[in-house]
């Protein structure tokens, strides 16, 4: 159980579900757990082996997985359908969106997230490819490189179209 963690992960949903910057721990865990099944997901992996007790009572997405040893706090998952997380690790307040694949390409390369990564809607990152802080995966991207800090990559093989917020053009 990490309860650290998962006062974290209240605050920012909190904050971007509910415009409430102060995230205080009750209210927002019991809306969060009532009416958000990708919360309790991500509430169960917290919990470790006690998450399975929960699920008996509350049910969790059947389509989110979360099978990642290493998830940073503040983790924001807007929809979980069909969503597979398999990263070696993911840092602290990444966003993760619907149909998004984070998978291993072979038996041990998977990849790495670092902090503050929003992967969107039907995004593919996958093989040992490090997501540097603060990067954004555009809808239905496939990343199998390593993507910089700072960087939004969209399309098929990834590309970069924008650095440190300018508008760009290259190959990863
Ligand atoms: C990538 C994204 C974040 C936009 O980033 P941005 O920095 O504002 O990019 P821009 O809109 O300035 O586009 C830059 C270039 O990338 C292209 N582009 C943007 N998003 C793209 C995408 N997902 N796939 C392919 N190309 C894309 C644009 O057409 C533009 O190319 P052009 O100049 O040759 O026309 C956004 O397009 C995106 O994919 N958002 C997904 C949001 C989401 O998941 N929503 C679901 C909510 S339920």
């Amino acid at each position: 159980m990490n309860k650290e963690k998962i006062a974290c992960d209240v605050k920012r949903w909190a904050k971007i579900i509910r415009n409430d910057p102060q995230g205080d721990l009750y209210p927002n865990f019991l809306f969060f757990m009532t009416f958000y099944p990708e919360f309790r997901n991500l509430c169960y992996y917290r919990m470790g082996k006690f998450g399975g007790f929960f699920n008996v009572f509350c049910r969790q997405m059947d389509t989110l997985f979360l099978a990642t040893p290493e998830i940073g706090p503040g983790l924001f998952i807007q929809h979980g359908f069909s969503t597979i997380v398999a990263a070696k690790s993911i840092g602290a307040n990444c966003w993760i969106n619907q149909q998004v694949t984070i998978g291993y390409s072979n038996e041990t390369d998977c990849p790495t997230l670092e902090d503050n990564v929003t992967v969107c809607a039907g995004a593919k990152v996958i093989g040992k490819a490090t997501v540097g802080e603060n990067s954004k995966i555009g809808a239905n991207a496939v990343v199998v490189k390593d993507v910089p800090p700072n960087v939004t990559v969209v399309g098929i093989p990834a590309r970069i179209v924008r650095r440190d917020g300018i508008r760009r053009d290259e190959p990863l």
